[in-house]
């Protein structure tokens, strides 16, 4: 007879317990720490994918609410993955380098599930994509994501079918044509944040998807700081400048559309004015 379900057997506790192999030998009590935040965050990453997933069906489907709800969790989650960069700020500089040149060559840089979480959010990259090019496995994972509408994609894509003038990136444009895209999709969104009363499923679409932005932004931020916390200037395991690099991935953004209307956005637009104007 089959053993009964138990908490243990259904999570696979046993394996996953035994998967946090330490490198430094005798093991560094904080290398253990240093495995387990980042297989935290490889988990997390999954289900942040899964929900991206999900929404992008969703959007495809011209189900905007659903998508939202999926996407309303990535942001929760993502809150969750800015406050667990500082559990490892309490391993002290002197302690890291106890284990760190044992890291050569490893990188967060190699994360497979970051990459396609900006590829699928917008953020493709090709010089991304080349860098994965001697691992099979995640160059697969990373092409399919290359070749896949992303979440701006898809949402540009929903308000056309909404009747708004936000038409799709052509990689034939030129440069003048590329800016007069990148407006006319801005006006789109104007139209939606102006409108958000008419248009609220695309604006609490378009809500989720800045939250997306704003989270994942904030998790660079953290980071960078977090390294030189522990690391000042020095180099990167993966062969960057360290904290010189990761400063200049600040300010990438998956949607600089919706950005970009809240700069155009005045009182002129819409009923502006606050909507409890009168009451008693
Ligand atoms: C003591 C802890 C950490 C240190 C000192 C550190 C250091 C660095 C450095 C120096 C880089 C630049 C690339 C390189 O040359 O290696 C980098 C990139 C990166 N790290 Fe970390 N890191 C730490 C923890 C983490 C954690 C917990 C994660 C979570 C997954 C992470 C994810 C990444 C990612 C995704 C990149 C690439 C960022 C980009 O290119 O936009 N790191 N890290």
């Amino acid at each position: 007879m089959a053993e009964p379900l138990s908490y243990n057997r259904y999570l696979r506790v046993p394996e996953l317990i035994g998967l946090q192999e330490c490198l430094s030998d005798p093991a560094h009590h904080d290398e253990l720490l240093f495995i387990t935040v980042h297989q935290a965050y490889e988990l997390w990453f999954k289900q942040v994918l899964h929900e991206i997933d999900a929404a992008l069906s969703a959007m495809q489907a011209d189900r905007a609410p659903v998508a939202a709800r999926a996407l309303s969790r990535v942001a929760e989650i993502e809150k969750l993955l800015v406050t667990q960069i500082h559990v490892l700020e309490t391993m002290t500089p002197i302690n890291f380098l106890g284990f760190r040149d044992q890291l050569n060559p490893a990188s967060g840089f190699q994360s497979m599930q970051f990459r396609e979480i900006e590829f699928s959010s917008g953020l493709k990259d090709d010089a991304i994509l080349r860098a994965f090019r001697d691992d099979e496995f995640a160059a697969g994972r990373l092409r399919a994501r290359m070749d896949a509408p992303s979440l701006a994609e898809e949402f540009f894509a929903l308000l056309t079918r909404r009747g708004l003038d936000a038409p799709p990136d052509d990689p034939s444009l030129n440069d003048d044509e590329r800016r007069s895209l990148y407006g006319r999709r801005v006006r789109a969104v104007l139209e939606v944040v102006t409108h958000f009363e008419e248009r609220y499923e695309e604006y609490q679409l378009s809500e989720t998807l800045i939250a997306h932005d704003e989270f994942f932004s904030l998790w660079r931020y953290h980071h960078v700081k977090m390294v030189e916390r522990m690391l000042g200037t020095k180099k990167g395991t993966g062969g960057s400048e360290g904290v010189g690099y990761l400063k200049t991935t600040l300010d990438k953004k998956f949607f600089p559309e919706l950005w970009e209307a809240r700069t155009h956005l005045d009182s002129t637009h819409g009923a502006g004015g606050c909507p409890f104007a009168g009451r008693a």
